[in-house]
């Protein structure tokens, strides 16, 4: 059966980010000239799904109202004959078909995915962590789906990552390659030292999940951080049904991190034919005044 929902786990309250995240979601953060969230959205609709699921939070409304219509805006750009802008927040508002969830209490990814479960009935579903922004013309998501189809089973994105980072992500161990690039899961662990590491495949922020990983998950302790991880349910689940590692092709941008989500902005605006000026100029004048 077709991927159609992808469940976007967005409740999570930004404290790398305060104070700007005190009021403002993290989500909702610019990247370049769209919001966060707004990328992963794209994502999960070129890659073939049809419902996004938002779990959401109490500090979430923005997210809510991105994506709905704004009539006071909309009559205003129309009475001011700004027909373009007019048109551009009537597509955003009718991008996609969206359901929001609340998460009442911060208990982890792992539960996050679980308030899920009701409007995820019993079929394979998309995860889509909205930090990791991918870029690229064929869609991570769509990327795992193909393997989906293919293999079966549920699949997660890997990247190959640098010792040093090890500890900052969940990091799979591989029994073997199917194919270059797709890696049959046996083992799995979140955050780990790099010495206790299995491999340094990481698992980066989009998966296709079997519907069982509900169950997992209701069952699911504590682990990492005190929090109910979804790694930790997906290790008991490649034991009971494949679960697959694809390497996604592609370019990730960090967003998580203030660090990485300013870098994120000044590498897209480097590429934008009007912005790219801006940060030249920026730059050339910090040399300048530097030398
Ligand atoms: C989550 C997952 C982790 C994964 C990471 C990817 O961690 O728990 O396994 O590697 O996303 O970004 P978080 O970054 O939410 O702490």
């Amino acid at each position: 059966m077709k991927i159609k929902k992808c469940v976007f786990p967005v409740a999570g309250l930004g404290t790398r980010f305060l104070p700007v995240t005190k009021e403002l979601a993290k989500e909702m953060l610019p990247l370049v000239n769209r919001p966060i969230i707004s990328y992963g959205v794209e994502e999960a609709l070129a890659s073939g799904c049809e419902e996004i699921i938002m779990v959401t939070g109490r500090a979430k409304r923005s997210i809510e109202n991105y994506f709905d219509r704004s009539f006071e805006l909309e009559e205003m750009l129309k009475a001011r004959g700004k027909t373009a802008l007019y048109e551009e927040m009537l597509k955003i508002a009718n991008m996609a078909e969206i359901l929001f969830v609340r998460q009442r209490q911060p208990l982890g990814l792992g539960h996050a995915v679980l308030c899920a479960e009701p409007i995820c009935n019993n079929e394979f579903f998309a995860v889509a962590l909205p930090d990791d922004v991918f870029i690229n013309d064929d869609p991570v998501i769509a990327q795992l789906i193909r393997v989906h189809e293919k293999m079966g089973g549920s699949v997660i994105a890997l990247e190959v990552v640098e010792p040093e980072n090890i500890s900052r992500y969940g990091i799979v161990k591989s029994q073997f390659e199917v194919e270059p690039g797709v890696h049959k899961i046996i083992d799995m662990i979140e955050k780990p030292h790099k010495e206790e590491a299995p491999s340094n495949l990481a698992i980066m922020g989009r998966y296709v999940l079997s519907p069982r990983i509900f169950e997992l998950l209701h069952n699911q302790t504590a682990g990492t951080g005190g929090e109910i991880q979804l790694t930790d349910a997906l290790k008991t689940l490649c034991n009971l049904e494949p679960v697959w590692g694809v390497v996604y092709n592609g370019r990730r941008f960090d967003c998580g991190t203030q660090k990485g989500w300013l870098s994120a902005n000044v590498q897209l605006a480097l590429e934008d034919p009007e912005l790219r000026n801006v940060i030249l100029d920026v730059v050339n004048a910090a040399q300048a005044q530097t030398e």
